[in-house]
């Protein structure tokens, strides 16, 4: 039997990480709770209005459940809503209460990463154009400076936007999230924006706290193209260009490349300290001449591999090396997976679906790719945006019932625990938690007994 020990390196940050609009609880007037108004736009007309309960001071709890996993950092965002209930008024007690969590987080021994929008902002911004508006720009970057003045003190990893390109074509391609529109030129407005957003954001906190470290989250999806290959290739890449990579481009080279929009962002060129990777599926892409408005493109789940709940895609957890090798090449900076996990409610796939990521994750830290954290996709089942709180969309180590608020730990949970706790993954937690799968996930023949970490890391 060969034993081994995948060692991650030594600061190396193991967290959770969460939403505001997901967790909470009691939202104030957003672009979210607005739409959840409206009928048919969420998983049986629920609401985010209990959550996790976290306003109600319920985050202290979780926080302890985050601090028994041995986690050494956790990720969570701010909502403007709450800070900035109408413009240019701040809520003090509100900011005093996300000061209260980051405390909380720290006396734990758990390294915060805020990020600063995670989909939602005030229902009067969204009432002004939202990010359509250019006003925006400006209007997130005095929300920073304001949140960075009360938090910089304990904080020094800010993540400004999660998902810019989920955010502007869920909202503005397919319909699926608010404002339900479906037009390219205001999905690359939006994208375009943001990215001016991120900027500004960038420079403000900077200039606030020279030594923060600032980043975003780009959601990056794995991509294989139907048969037959030279009709659907190229869609194929049109579909890596717009989604995965010109954001993250632009933040190298400051020329935004959507499609036909291409537009020129000097200033958010550099904006970038790291860059995090949140990752889940892969899609089937094909040429669709059914589909002008999509620009003739077809995101589609693939017929095998695992496959989740039907609006994802498959399921390949080894997707997220790619991933990591062209983001750190592309921005040549270091990475945290900020998100990454799998929807499963009786945890059948979520252990496997870790130690293959995992896996993964250190592979490309053996390639020398400077990975500093990995954040799972999350600590307790929540308000999982259109899924509401269907129960095929759990993704927490924690089952959560938003009804009784009784949380009750999976068994990936314990296995996030050891690993954490370890520094690292071992052939004995893989035989422990996954026994019918030892076999194919433990190589029998000559594997180096513990590998040391590459010179240059
Ligand atoms: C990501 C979102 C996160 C959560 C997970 C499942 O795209 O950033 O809020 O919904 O998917």
């Amino acid at each position: 039997m060969v034993d081994f020990t995948l060692h991650f390196p030594d600061n190396f940050l193991w967290g959770t990480a969460t939403a505001a609009h997901q967790v909470e609880g009691h939202p104030a007037d957003s672009n979210w709770s607005a739409w959840e108004g409206q009928p048919e736009h969420i998983y049986q007309g629920q609401t985010a209005d209990a959550a996790c309960d976290w306003w109600a001071g319920r985050y202290d709890e979780d926080f302890d459940r985050a601090a028994e996993l041995r986690n050494n950092a956790h990720r969570f965002s701010v909502a403007w809503s709450r800070i900035e209930p109408e413009p240019g008024h701040y809520d003090d007690a509100a900011l005093r209460q996300y000061v209260d969590m980051v405390a909380a987080l720290r006396k734990r021994g758990l390294e915060p990463m805020v990020t600063l929008h995670h989909f939602t902002h005030p229902l009067w911004l969204e009432q002004n154009g939202g990010w359509r508006n250019p006003e925006t720009v400006e209007r997130f970057e005095q929300f920073t400076r304001v949140v960075v003045d009360a938090l910089g003190d304990y904080v020094t990893l800010w993540c400004t936007i999660n998902e810019p390109m989920i955010f502007a074509t869920m909202g503005y391609l397919q319909g699926r999230f608010p404002p339900g529109k479906r037009s390219v030129r205001a999905t690359t407005r939006v994208a375009e924006n943001m990215l001016r957003g991120h900027a500004a954001a960038y420079y403000a906190i900077k200039e606030l706290f020279p030594q923060a470290q600032v980043g975003l989250a780009k959601h990056m999806i794995s991509l294989k193209s139907r048969f037959p290959q030279a009709v659907h290739e190229p869609a194929l890449r049109s579909v890596r260009q717009f989604f995965n990579r010109a954001f993250v481009e632009a933040l190298s080279t400051g020329s935004l490349r959507l499609g036909r929009h291409k537009v020129e962002v000097p200033q958010a060129a550099g904006t970038l300290d790291w860059i995090g990777l949140n990752y889940y599926y892969r899609f089937d892409v094909m040429f669709d001449l059914r589909r002008p408005g999509q620009m003739f493109l077809h995101q589609t789940r693939p017929r095998d591999g695992i496959l989740g709940p039907e609006s994802v895609g498959e399921i390949w957890p080894e997707g997220i090396f790619e991933h990591i090798k062209w983001l750190c090449t592309a921005t040549g900076k270091p990475l945290y997976v900020t998100e990454n996990g799998v929807p499963d409610p009786d945890d059948s796939l979520r252990p496997l679906h870790m130690v293959r990521s995992l896996r993964s994750v250190w592979r490309a830290i053996m390639h020398n790719y400077p990975v500093r954290g990995y954040f799972a996709w999350t600590l307790a089942d929540n308000f999982e945006w259109a899924e509401g709180y269907d129960p095929a969309f759990n993704f927490g180590l924690y089952a959560c019932d938003p009804e009784t608020q009784v949380r009750t730990p999976r068994r990936s949970a314990e296995l996030y625990g050891e690993i954490a706790g370890a520094n690292g993954l071992t052939s004995e937690m893989i035989r422990h938690y996954l026994p019918d799968r030892a076999e194919e996930l433990i190589p029998s023949v000559s594997v180096q007994q513990d590998v040391t970490l590459p010179q240059r890391y």
